[in-house]
């Protein structure tokens, strides 16, 4: 008879809980929960970091296209320790993450101390890269890899134009900045905010090109050609303004909707100069992809990192996403359960 493994279910653990109040919208809280049997294929594992994406706020505000099941935990990314499995591929005290997955979204997410989901969402932490440091990145920086790799692949080269990053304040523009310029590119960042311009700066963006002025020229169907590519994390206006600025044969990386999911584009860039326009979606990114993603992670390194994220308490989760809810900026928010 096989000896059968047993373990003690954590009980009366804390999560973060958004519930569906018939009048008044949404509720968040941190609240005692328990977790259902392990089936085969699951894996519990104790948290040790998360962080907040742009699509956690979303959730936390109760977005239907996200989320319409309720009540549900958010939580998109997290990385931690494996403490008991019914899958052949992890065992206990494995150090495992989970980024750019339908976690939080298609399942509970990770904004708990402790997490069972299934091995199809999980993989083991990569070489080089600490519990924490995967958080520092998560689902921004994974993407901004991502879309770096794309735009290298696409032909763009080091000693071209520079590149513009849009939204370069959030997430996703903080690590694109970060890396072009850790790997030669010149990086020029848009922004509404003339008071970044420092730290834009100090982590690799060699000018900043403030939002508003570029907004000026919206009527025009080409300005003068300026960036070899545009990694854009905002649509709407932006995406087209950005698009009139590229050289012949330039890119646009299309990676975010922070402004709208509809473009009022001119098509003459695309036609007079030849522009492409490529989309990424870290979520279906191949399995071989991820794997170049996490390496290439692994070997950035810099003192430049700690410039870009803050470390909450994971106590301290509530009152922040309340007041992120109300008045929300970019940015890498790093949650420790520890
Ligand atoms: N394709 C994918 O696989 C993928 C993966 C991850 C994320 N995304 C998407 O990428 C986008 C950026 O994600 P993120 O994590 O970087 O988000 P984030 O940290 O929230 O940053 C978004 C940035 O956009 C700018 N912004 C915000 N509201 C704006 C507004 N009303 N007008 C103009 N700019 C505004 C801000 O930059 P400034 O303050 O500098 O202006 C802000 O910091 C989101 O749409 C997200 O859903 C896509």
């Amino acid at each position: 008879m096989k000896n059968k493994i047993r373990y003690i279910s954590p009980r009366n653990f804390k999560s973060m809980v958004i519930e569906k109040n018939n009048r008044q919208g949404f509720s968040i809280n941190l609240k005692k929960t328990n977790l259902t049997n392990l089936k085969k294929g699951d894996v519990l594992i104790k948290n040790s970091y998360s962080c907040i994406n742009y699509k956690d706020i979303l959730i936390c505000k109760g977005n239907p296209g996200l989320v319409r099941k309720f009540p549900h935990i958010p939580g998109i990314d997290f990385s931690g320790i494996v403490i008991f499995s019914k899958s052949k591929k992890f065992k206990t005290g494995d150090k495992v993450v989970s980024i750019g997955q339908p976690v939080g979204v298609k399942t509970q997410g990770c904004w708990s101390e402790y997490i069972k989901l299934s091995d199809r969402w999980i993989e083991k932490l990569p070489k080089n890269i600490s519990l924490k440091n995967s958080m520092i990145f998560g689902t921004a920086g994974f993407t901004a890899m991502y879309a770096i790799l794309r735009l290298i692949e696409s032909g763009i080269k080091k000693k071209t134009n520079s590149i513009l990053v849009t939204g370069s304040s959030g997430g996703v523009g903080l690590f694109s900045i970060l890396i072009l310029s850790k790997i030669g590119f010149k990086v020029t960042a848009l922004t509404r905010h003339a008071n970044a311009e420092k730290l834009l700066k100090s982590i690799g963006a060699s000018d900043i090109i403030l939002q508003k002025e570029l907004d000026k020229h919206i009527l025009l169907p080409l300005l003068n050609s300026r960036f070899s590519a545009v990694i854009d994390n905002l649509g709407g206006h932006v995406l087209s303004n950005a698009s009139k600025l590229l050289i012949n044969g330039g890119k646009i990386i299309s990676v975010g909707n922070v402004l709208s999911n509809n473009s009022n584009i001119s098509i003459l860039p695309f036609i007079l100069r030849k522009i492409e326009m490529i989309g990424i979606n870290t979520e279906t990114a191949p399995r071989a992809t991820r794997n170049h993603i996490w390496r290439e992670l692994a070997k950035i390194q810099s003192n430049k990192l700690k410039k870009i994220f803050k470390t909450h308490k994971f106590k301290d989760l509530n009152l922040l996403i309340k007041k992120l809810i109300k008045n929300y900026s970019g940015g890498r928010r790093i949650i420790s359960f520890n």
